[in-house]
């Protein structure tokens, strides 16, 4: 069985209730459909009338619940809880309402927050910020996390390192401007997604381009009390850094470079030093090794919503859809 066969079977094997407020695209309800049939989830599909009937012509979407953000009988209690959680930001409950109706995002994450819904996948047709903000403001992270990231289960072909191909990277997604600390806490919750999804034991890389010291630069110094924050932090965790691609997964390399590591040449998650280098690796690997590249997935916030690339097809929804029911399970 394939890795998202895996997690479709966990997913269906614990129902959760995930959020698709995108119905102002096709590829929506084509993944919809294949939902439902499978039995991954179930669903509520934000939308008017006119849309649900414009988009999802010809798509079997029974069983699926269908909320119109315009009539609603829940609305005034998702306003409420909207103006409770913000009402020192501005929002008024005209403000609210006005910005649910404007941005469906709020809508989803809102039923979240009130216990209607477990998940929300988005993004076909939004960007990652925009997808990601309503999150932030509403959900907030997880009790003792500072900051939401988003990691890519990357599934690799023919591949023996890592665990058979399968690895976590992050952050490739979220926070533009890491320092130390954040890098140390992606590092502690990048080895739990990989626990929650693998099974296996994670083995955390710092990336930097020095191994060891082998470079002295302040982007390294950064990696390196990364290490030294997240060694105390996380003492149990298997972590080692910082340490170049090349001895993170190599034996031989990691032999000459790293010697005595319990991490070096046998990493299966990797934490990149930037966004930059996290966002363009993982794309290098999709692209030139064609991996299946899950995500961006985020991790961190008190319930899962998981970002979709705007070049997502409807399996690829299916497959984060299921995902999140993974995450939403295991965060329970
Ligand atoms: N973790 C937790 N909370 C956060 C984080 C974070 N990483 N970042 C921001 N927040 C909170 C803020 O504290 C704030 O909370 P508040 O309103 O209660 O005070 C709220 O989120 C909004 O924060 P802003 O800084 O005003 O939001 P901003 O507009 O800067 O958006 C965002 C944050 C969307 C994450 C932004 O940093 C961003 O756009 N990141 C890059 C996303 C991206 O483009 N990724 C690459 C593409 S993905 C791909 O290729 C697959």
């Amino acid at each position: 069985m394939g890795f998202i066969d895996e997690i479709k079977a966990k997913a269906k094997a614990d129902k959760k209730t995930i959020v698709l407020p995108e119905t102002m695209d096709k590829r929506t309800f084509e993944a919809a459909e294949k939902i439902l049939k499978e039995g991954i989830a179930d669903l509520v599909l934000i939308g008017t009338p006119e849309d649900i009937a414009k988009n999802g012509e010809g798509f079997d979407l029974s069983g699926a619940t269908i909320v119109d953000p315009f009539n609603d009988p829940n609305k005034q209690k998702y306003i409420d809880k909207f103006v409770e959680l913000r009402a020192k930001k501005g929002v008024t409950p005209e403000s609210a309402k006005e910005q649910m109706e404007k941005d469906y995002m709020y809508y989803a994450c809102l039923m979240c927050k009130c216990g209607d819904a477990d998940g929300v996948v988005s993004g076909a047709c939004h960007s990652t910020g925009n997808t990601i903000r309503p999150a932030l403001q509403l959900l907030k992270t997880k009790p003792g996390i500072g900051s939401v990231s988003g990691f890519f289960l990357m599934e690799v072909p023919n591949c023996d390192l890592g665990a058979n191909g399968l690895f976590i990277f992050a952050d490739c997604a979220v926070n533009p401007d890491i320092d130390s600390a954040k890098l140390a806490e992606i590092a502690a919750v990048s080895a739990d997604s990989f626990r929650s999804f693998i099974g296996d034991e994670p083995r955390v890389a710092m990336l930097s381009y020095s191994t060891m010291g082998s470079a002295k630069h302040d982007d390294v110094t950064k990696v390196q009390e990364a290490v030294k924050i997240a060694k105390e932090n996380y003492p149990d965790l298997k972590l080692d850094g910082e340490l170049q691609l090349d001895a993170a997964l190599d034996e031989t390399v990691a032999a000459l470079k790293a010697p005595g590591s319990e991490v070096a040449g046998r990493a299966n998650t990797l934490v990149f030093p930037s966004l930059e280098a996290g966002n363009i690796g993982y794309k290098l690997v999709q692209r030139l090794a064609k991996a299946n590249a899950y995500g961006p997935m985020l991790q961190g916030l008190s319930m899962p919503v998981n970002d979709l690339s705007r070049g997502c097809s409807a399996d690829d929804i299916v497959g984060v859809v299921a995902m999140t029911a993974v995450q939403a399970a295991s965060a329970r």
